[in-house]
Protein backbone atom coordinates (compact mmCIF):
# COMPACT_ATOMS: atom_id res chain seq x y z
CA UNK A 1 0.00 0.00 0.00
CA UNK A 2 1.27 3.89 -0.38
CA UNK A 3 -0.26 6.99 0.33
CA UNK A 4 -0.94 8.59 -3.44
CA UNK A 5 -2.46 12.29 -2.28
CA UNK A 6 -3.55 13.73 0.77
CA UNK A 7 -5.66 16.50 2.12
CA UNK A 8 -7.62 18.26 5.13
CA UNK A 9 -10.15 20.27 5.89
CA UNK A 10 -11.06 22.87 9.26
CA UNK A 11 -13.99 24.74 10.15
CA UNK A 12 -13.61 28.37 8.95
CA UNK A 13 -14.42 29.33 12.60
CA UNK A 14 -11.25 29.46 14.63
CA UNK A 15 -11.53 29.88 18.95
CA UNK A 16 -8.23 31.15 20.92
CA UNK A 17 -7.77 30.30 24.46
CA UNK A 18 -9.09 34.27 25.35
CA UNK A 19 -12.01 33.27 23.60
CA UNK A 20 -13.13 30.17 25.87
CA UNK A 21 -12.94 32.09 29.22
CA UNK A 22 -16.46 33.42 28.52
CA UNK A 23 -17.57 30.41 28.79
CA UNK A 24 -15.40 28.45 31.26
CA UNK A 25 -13.97 29.76 34.46
CA UNK A 26 -9.70 29.32 32.65
CA UNK A 27 -7.12 31.40 30.83
CA UNK A 28 -4.72 31.50 28.03
CA UNK A 29 -2.03 31.24 30.62
CA UNK A 30 -3.16 27.38 32.00
CA UNK A 31 -4.12 26.18 28.61
CA UNK A 32 -1.04 27.12 26.48
CA UNK A 33 1.25 25.45 29.79
CA UNK A 34 -0.59 22.65 30.36
CA UNK A 35 -1.45 21.69 26.48
CA UNK A 36 0.24 23.54 23.97
CA UNK A 37 -3.45 25.07 22.68
CA UNK A 38 -3.28 28.22 21.85
CA UNK A 39 -6.57 28.22 19.25
CA UNK A 40 -8.70 25.62 17.75
CA UNK A 41 -11.33 25.31 14.54
CA UNK A 42 -15.04 24.21 16.09
CA UNK A 43 -17.68 23.71 13.79
CA UNK A 44 -20.74 26.50 13.85
CA UNK A 45 -23.09 26.33 10.73
CA UNK A 46 -20.57 23.77 8.52
CA UNK A 47 -22.13 20.39 7.85
CA UNK A 48 -19.64 17.83 8.91
CA UNK A 49 -19.93 15.87 6.43
CA UNK A 50 -19.20 18.30 4.33
CA UNK A 51 -15.76 19.18 6.18
CA UNK A 52 -14.94 15.31 5.82
CA UNK A 53 -16.38 15.29 1.74
CA UNK A 54 -14.02 18.69 1.43
CA UNK A 55 -10.93 16.72 2.58
CA UNK A 56 -11.75 13.51 0.50
CA UNK A 57 -11.87 15.72 -2.54
CA UNK A 58 -8.05 17.28 -1.75
CA UNK A 59 -6.60 14.34 -1.43
CA UNK A 60 -8.04 12.86 -4.53
CA UNK A 61 -6.60 16.16 -6.24
CA UNK A 62 -3.97 15.82 -4.86
CA UNK A 63 -3.55 12.10 -6.14
CA UNK A 64 -4.01 13.26 -9.10
CA UNK A 65 -7.55 11.42 -9.84
CA UNK A 66 -10.99 11.82 -9.94
CA UNK A 67 -13.74 10.89 -7.69
CA UNK A 68 -14.72 8.12 -10.11
CA UNK A 69 -11.37 6.56 -9.80
CA UNK A 70 -12.36 5.51 -5.92
CA UNK A 71 -13.55 1.57 -5.61
CA UNK A 72 -13.74 1.81 -1.50
CA UNK A 73 -14.82 5.14 0.67
CA UNK A 74 -13.30 4.06 4.40
CA UNK A 75 -14.32 6.88 6.84
CA UNK A 76 -12.90 6.53 10.51
CA UNK A 77 -15.45 8.96 13.00
CA UNK A 78 -16.00 8.33 17.09
CA UNK A 79 -19.27 10.70 16.54
CA UNK A 80 -21.11 12.37 15.02
CA UNK A 81 -24.93 13.33 14.27
CA UNK A 82 -25.44 10.78 11.87
CA UNK A 83 -25.66 7.54 13.03
CA UNK A 84 -26.76 5.93 9.88
CA UNK A 85 -26.14 6.00 7.33
CA UNK A 86 -22.28 5.80 7.25
CA UNK A 87 -19.96 8.98 6.99
CA UNK A 88 -18.64 7.08 4.29
CA UNK A 89 -21.74 6.71 2.55
CA UNK A 90 -22.33 10.88 2.66
CA UNK A 91 -18.88 11.49 1.96
CA UNK A 92 -19.54 8.94 -1.40
CA UNK A 93 -23.53 11.16 -1.90
CA UNK A 94 -21.15 14.76 -1.63
CA UNK A 95 -18.28 13.57 -3.96
CA UNK A 96 -21.42 12.92 -6.20
CA UNK A 97 -20.29 9.12 -6.73
CA UNK A 98 -22.94 7.28 -8.28
CA UNK A 99 -22.10 3.71 -7.03
CA UNK A 100 -22.65 0.62 -7.37
CA UNK A 101 -19.19 -0.26 -6.86
CA UNK A 102 -17.41 1.94 -4.42
CA UNK A 103 -18.62 0.36 -1.26
CA UNK A 104 -18.59 2.45 1.87
CA UNK A 105 -17.81 1.82 5.63
CA UNK A 106 -17.40 3.63 8.81
CA UNK A 107 -14.40 2.63 11.76
CA UNK A 108 -13.87 3.43 15.50
CA UNK A 109 -11.14 3.14 17.45
CA UNK A 110 -11.21 6.48 18.94
CA UNK A 111 -8.46 8.85 18.92
CA UNK A 112 -6.35 5.89 18.34
CA UNK A 113 -8.08 4.94 14.94
CA UNK A 114 -6.07 6.66 12.31
CA UNK A 115 -3.64 3.86 12.20
CA UNK A 116 -6.36 1.00 12.81
CA UNK A 117 -8.04 1.98 9.44
CA UNK A 118 -4.86 2.34 7.53
CA UNK A 119 -4.31 -1.12 9.10
CA UNK A 120 -7.62 -2.60 7.29
CA UNK A 121 -7.19 -0.40 3.83
CA UNK A 122 -3.88 -2.27 3.48
CA UNK A 123 -5.88 -5.99 3.99
CA UNK A 124 -7.61 -4.46 1.63
CA UNK A 125 -5.28 -3.26 -1.07
CA UNK A 126 -3.01 -5.59 -0.54
CA UNK A 127 -5.55 -8.69 -1.19
CA UNK A 128 -6.78 -6.93 -4.37
CA UNK A 129 -10.17 -5.86 -3.15
CA UNK A 130 -9.74 -2.77 -3.67
CA UNK A 131 -7.26 -0.93 -5.91
CA UNK A 132 -8.00 3.06 -4.58
CA UNK A 133 -9.45 3.79 -1.32
CA UNK A 134 -10.32 6.94 -0.62
CA UNK A 135 -9.33 6.88 3.46
CA UNK A 136 -11.29 10.15 5.82
CA UNK A 137 -10.30 10.77 9.70
CA UNK A 138 -13.00 13.19 10.66
CA UNK A 139 -14.30 14.52 13.64
CA UNK A 140 -16.37 16.93 15.52
CA UNK A 141 -15.46 16.57 19.13
CA UNK A 142 -16.53 19.79 20.11
CA UNK A 143 -19.64 18.18 19.86
CA UNK A 144 -18.84 15.57 22.68
CA UNK A 145 -17.82 18.20 25.27
CA UNK A 146 -19.97 19.66 28.07
CA UNK A 147 -18.94 23.34 27.45
CA UNK A 148 -19.72 23.82 31.05
CA UNK A 149 -16.54 21.45 31.93
CA UNK A 150 -13.28 23.33 32.08
CA UNK A 151 -11.45 19.83 32.28
CA UNK A 152 -12.48 18.68 28.92
CA UNK A 153 -14.05 21.64 26.62
CA UNK A 154 -11.02 23.38 26.37
CA UNK A 155 -8.66 20.94 25.10
CA UNK A 156 -10.47 20.05 21.43
CA UNK A 157 -10.74 21.01 17.57
CA UNK A 158 -12.78 20.00 14.49
CA UNK A 159 -10.91 18.63 11.63
CA UNK A 160 -10.66 15.95 8.57
CA UNK A 161 -7.71 14.53 7.36
CA UNK A 162 -7.70 12.28 4.33
CA UNK A 163 -5.87 10.43 1.38
CA UNK A 164 -6.14 8.45 -1.54
CA UNK A 165 -4.14 4.74 -0.61
CA UNK A 166 -3.55 2.62 -3.82
CA UNK A 167 -0.83 -0.38 -4.38
CA UNK A 168 2.61 0.14 -3.31
CA UNK A 169 5.24 -0.89 -1.02
CA UNK A 170 5.11 2.25 1.30
CA UNK A 171 2.96 0.38 4.60
CA UNK A 172 6.23 -1.29 6.54
CA UNK A 173 4.81 -2.51 9.56
CA UNK A 174 2.05 -1.69 12.27
CA UNK A 175 1.34 -2.35 15.82
CA UNK A 176 -2.21 -2.36 17.12
CA UNK A 177 -2.71 -2.92 21.47
CA UNK A 178 -6.32 -2.94 23.39
CA UNK A 179 -6.06 -2.98 26.92
CA UNK A 180 -10.11 -2.69 28.35
CA UNK A 181 -10.28 0.14 30.44
CA UNK A 182 -13.88 2.08 29.74
CA UNK A 183 -13.52 4.08 32.37
CA UNK A 184 -10.51 6.26 31.44
CA UNK A 185 -12.45 7.87 28.09
CA UNK A 186 -15.93 7.58 27.64
CA UNK A 187 -18.86 9.44 26.20
CA UNK A 188 -22.74 7.94 26.15
CA UNK A 189 -25.72 8.70 24.17
CA UNK A 190 -29.41 8.43 25.17
CA UNK A 191 -30.53 5.47 22.58
CA UNK A 192 -34.25 5.90 22.03
CA UNK A 193 -36.55 3.82 24.99
CA UNK A 194 -38.42 0.89 24.42
CA UNK A 195 -41.85 0.27 26.35
CA UNK A 196 -39.81 -2.91 27.86
CA UNK A 197 -37.12 -0.98 29.39
CA UNK A 198 -36.31 -1.39 32.96
CA UNK A 199 -35.34 1.79 34.56
CA UNK A 200 -31.69 1.21 34.82
CA UNK A 201 -29.77 2.92 32.15
CA UNK A 202 -32.54 4.51 30.20
CA UNK A 203 -31.06 7.91 31.47
CA UNK A 204 -27.43 6.87 29.52
CA UNK A 205 -26.55 10.55 28.56
CA UNK A 206 -22.76 11.52 29.66
CA UNK A 207 -21.08 13.95 28.20
CA UNK A 208 -17.32 13.40 27.65
CA UNK A 209 -15.64 11.91 30.79
CA UNK A 210 -11.75 11.94 30.56
CA UNK A 211 -9.06 10.86 33.26
CA UNK A 212 -6.55 12.94 31.96
CA UNK A 213 -3.54 12.10 34.65
CA UNK A 214 -4.18 8.48 33.23
CA UNK A 215 -4.67 9.00 29.94
CA UNK A 216 -1.21 11.02 29.73
CA UNK A 217 0.94 8.47 31.51
CA UNK A 218 -0.89 5.49 29.90
CA UNK A 219 0.24 7.72 26.78
CA UNK A 220 3.46 8.51 27.13
CA UNK A 221 4.46 4.65 28.08
CA UNK A 222 2.50 3.08 25.86
CA UNK A 223 4.19 5.35 22.57
CA UNK A 224 7.66 4.15 24.23
CA UNK A 225 6.97 0.86 23.71
CA UNK A 226 4.67 0.98 20.43
CA UNK A 227 7.23 3.65 18.90
CA UNK A 228 10.34 1.22 19.69
CA UNK A 229 8.66 -2.11 18.44
CA UNK A 230 7.13 -0.97 15.22
CA UNK A 231 10.29 0.06 14.36
CA UNK A 232 12.38 -2.89 15.22
CA UNK A 233 9.42 -5.13 13.18
CA UNK A 234 9.96 -3.21 10.45
CA UNK A 235 13.71 -3.81 10.38
CA UNK A 236 14.88 0.00 11.30
CA UNK A 237 16.40 1.75 13.85
CA UNK A 238 14.76 5.40 15.31
CA UNK A 239 17.77 7.15 14.08
CA UNK A 240 16.48 5.61 9.96
CA UNK A 241 12.68 7.44 10.59
CA UNK A 242 12.71 10.90 9.25
CA UNK A 243 9.91 11.83 11.12
CA UNK A 244 7.41 10.97 14.07
CA UNK A 245 4.02 12.26 13.77
CA UNK A 246 2.12 11.68 17.21
CA UNK A 247 -1.27 12.06 18.23
CA UNK A 248 -2.09 15.58 18.79
CA UNK A 249 -3.54 15.46 22.02
CA UNK A 250 -1.00 17.42 24.31
CA UNK A 251 2.37 19.03 23.46
CA UNK A 252 3.38 17.68 26.96
CA UNK A 253 2.82 14.13 26.22
CA UNK A 254 4.43 14.78 22.89
CA UNK A 255 7.36 16.34 24.69
CA UNK A 256 7.67 13.80 27.14
CA UNK A 257 7.99 10.68 24.25
CA UNK A 258 10.38 12.94 22.66
CA UNK A 259 12.63 13.24 25.56
CA UNK A 260 12.74 9.44 25.49
CA UNK A 261 14.11 9.08 22.18
CA UNK A 262 17.74 10.65 21.58
CA UNK A 263 16.57 11.98 18.43
CA UNK A 264 17.31 15.20 16.69
CA UNK A 265 13.79 17.24 18.31
CA UNK A 266 12.87 18.63 14.50
CA UNK A 267 11.59 15.01 14.01
CA UNK A 268 8.68 15.25 16.00
CA UNK A 269 6.06 17.41 14.44
CA UNK A 270 3.26 19.63 16.11
CA UNK A 271 0.23 21.27 15.05
CA UNK A 272 -1.63 20.86 18.67
CA UNK A 273 -1.21 25.15 19.12
CA UNK A 274 -3.30 25.82 16.52
CA UNK A 275 -5.89 22.69 15.91
CA UNK A 276 -6.39 21.00 19.50
CA UNK A 277 -6.89 17.85 20.15
CA UNK A 278 -8.98 16.42 16.94
CA UNK A 279 -9.11 12.28 17.58
CA UNK A 280 -8.31 10.18 15.06
CA UNK A 281 -8.21 13.62 12.64
CA UNK A 282 -5.01 14.62 14.03
CA UNK A 283 -2.11 12.94 12.31
CA UNK A 284 -3.59 12.77 9.18
CA UNK A 285 -4.58 16.82 9.12
CA UNK A 286 -0.82 16.72 10.16
CA UNK A 287 0.71 14.97 7.76
CA UNK A 288 -1.15 16.77 4.76
CA UNK A 289 -0.28 19.98 6.30
CA UNK A 290 3.66 19.17 7.02
CA UNK A 291 3.99 17.74 3.26
CA UNK A 292 1.78 20.78 2.06
CA UNK A 293 4.40 22.81 3.65
CA UNK A 294 7.45 20.98 2.27
CA UNK A 295 8.34 20.03 5.31
CA UNK A 296 7.77 15.87 4.21
CA UNK A 297 8.78 15.08 1.36
CA UNK A 298 8.90 11.87 -0.95
CA UNK A 299 10.42 8.58 -0.03
CA UNK A 300 10.94 9.18 3.41
CA UNK A 301 10.00 7.43 6.44
CA UNK A 302 7.39 7.83 8.56
CA UNK A 303 6.39 6.75 12.37
CA UNK A 304 2.60 7.09 13.35
CA UNK A 305 1.53 6.50 16.72
CA UNK A 306 -1.50 6.93 19.13
CA UNK A 307 -4.17 6.13 21.55
CA UNK A 308 -7.39 6.71 23.11
CA UNK A 309 -10.37 5.48 24.35
CA UNK A 310 -10.74 2.03 24.75
CA UNK A 311 -7.81 1.83 25.59
CA UNK A 312 -6.21 1.39 22.49
CA UNK A 313 -2.49 2.05 20.89
CA UNK A 314 -1.72 2.28 17.17
CA UNK A 315 1.69 2.99 15.59
CA UNK A 316 2.73 2.46 11.71
CA UNK A 317 5.63 2.96 9.79
CA UNK A 318 5.30 4.30 6.65
CA UNK A 319 7.27 5.30 3.42
CA UNK A 320 5.91 8.52 1.96
O1 LIG B 1 -6.95 12.17 22.91
C1 LIG B 1 -7.29 11.44 24.04
C2 LIG B 1 -7.89 12.34 25.09
N1 LIG B 1 -6.88 13.22 25.60
C3 LIG B 1 -6.46 13.19 26.86
O2 LIG B 1 -6.90 12.42 27.65
C4 LIG B 1 -5.41 14.16 27.29
C5 LIG B 1 -4.49 13.58 28.32
N2 LIG B 1 -4.38 14.36 29.52
C6 LIG B 1 -3.93 15.66 29.51
O3 LIG B 1 -3.55 16.17 28.47
C7 LIG B 1 -3.86 16.41 30.81
O4 LIG B 1 -4.03 15.52 31.89
C8 LIG B 1 -4.95 17.53 30.89
C9 LIG B 1 -4.58 18.66 29.96
C10 LIG B 1 -6.31 16.96 30.55
C11 LIG B 1 -4.99 18.11 32.32
O5 LIG B 1 -3.70 18.59 32.71
P1 LIG B 1 -3.12 18.21 34.15
O6 LIG B 1 -1.78 18.86 34.24
O7 LIG B 1 -3.17 16.70 34.26
O8 LIG B 1 -4.11 18.96 35.13
P2 LIG B 1 -5.11 18.34 36.22
O9 LIG B 1 -6.22 17.61 35.55
O10 LIG B 1 -4.33 17.61 37.24
O11 LIG B 1 -5.69 19.66 36.86
C12 LIG B 1 -4.85 20.57 37.60
C13 LIG B 1 -5.70 21.73 38.09
C14 LIG B 1 -6.97 21.31 38.82
O12 LIG B 1 -7.19 22.20 39.87
P3 LIG B 1 -6.72 21.83 41.38
O13 LIG B 1 -7.45 20.58 41.73
O14 LIG B 1 -5.23 21.63 41.31
O15 LIG B 1 -7.12 23.04 42.16
C15 LIG B 1 -8.06 21.51 37.79
O16 LIG B 1 -9.31 21.77 38.37
O17 LIG B 1 -6.14 22.53 36.98
C16 LIG B 1 -7.56 22.72 37.04
N3 LIG B 1 -8.07 22.82 35.68
C17 LIG B 1 -8.13 23.96 35.00
N4 LIG B 1 -7.84 25.24 35.32
C18 LIG B 1 -8.01 26.20 34.41
C19 LIG B 1 -8.49 21.79 34.87
N5 LIG B 1 -8.86 22.29 33.69
C20 LIG B 1 -8.65 23.64 33.73
C21 LIG B 1 -8.82 24.68 32.80
N6 LIG B 1 -8.50 25.93 33.18
N7 LIG B 1 -9.30 24.46 31.57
Amino acid sequence: MKILGTGSAVPKFTVTNDMLSDYVETSDEWITTRTGIKSRQIITTERFEEMAALAGQRAIDAAGLVPEDIDFIICHNVCNCYVTPSLAALVQHHLGITGPNCPTMDLNSACAGFVYGLDICDAFITTSRAKRILYICAEEVTRMVDWTQRETCVLFGDAAGAMVLGEGDGYLASKLTSTPMPDVIYYRLPCEPTPFETGEGIDTHMAMQLKGREVFRMAVSSAQRDIKDVVEKAGLRLEDIDHYLLHQANQRIIDAIKQNFDLPPERFHSNIHKRGNTSSASIPVLLDEEIREGRIHRGELMVFNGFGAGFVTSAAVVRY
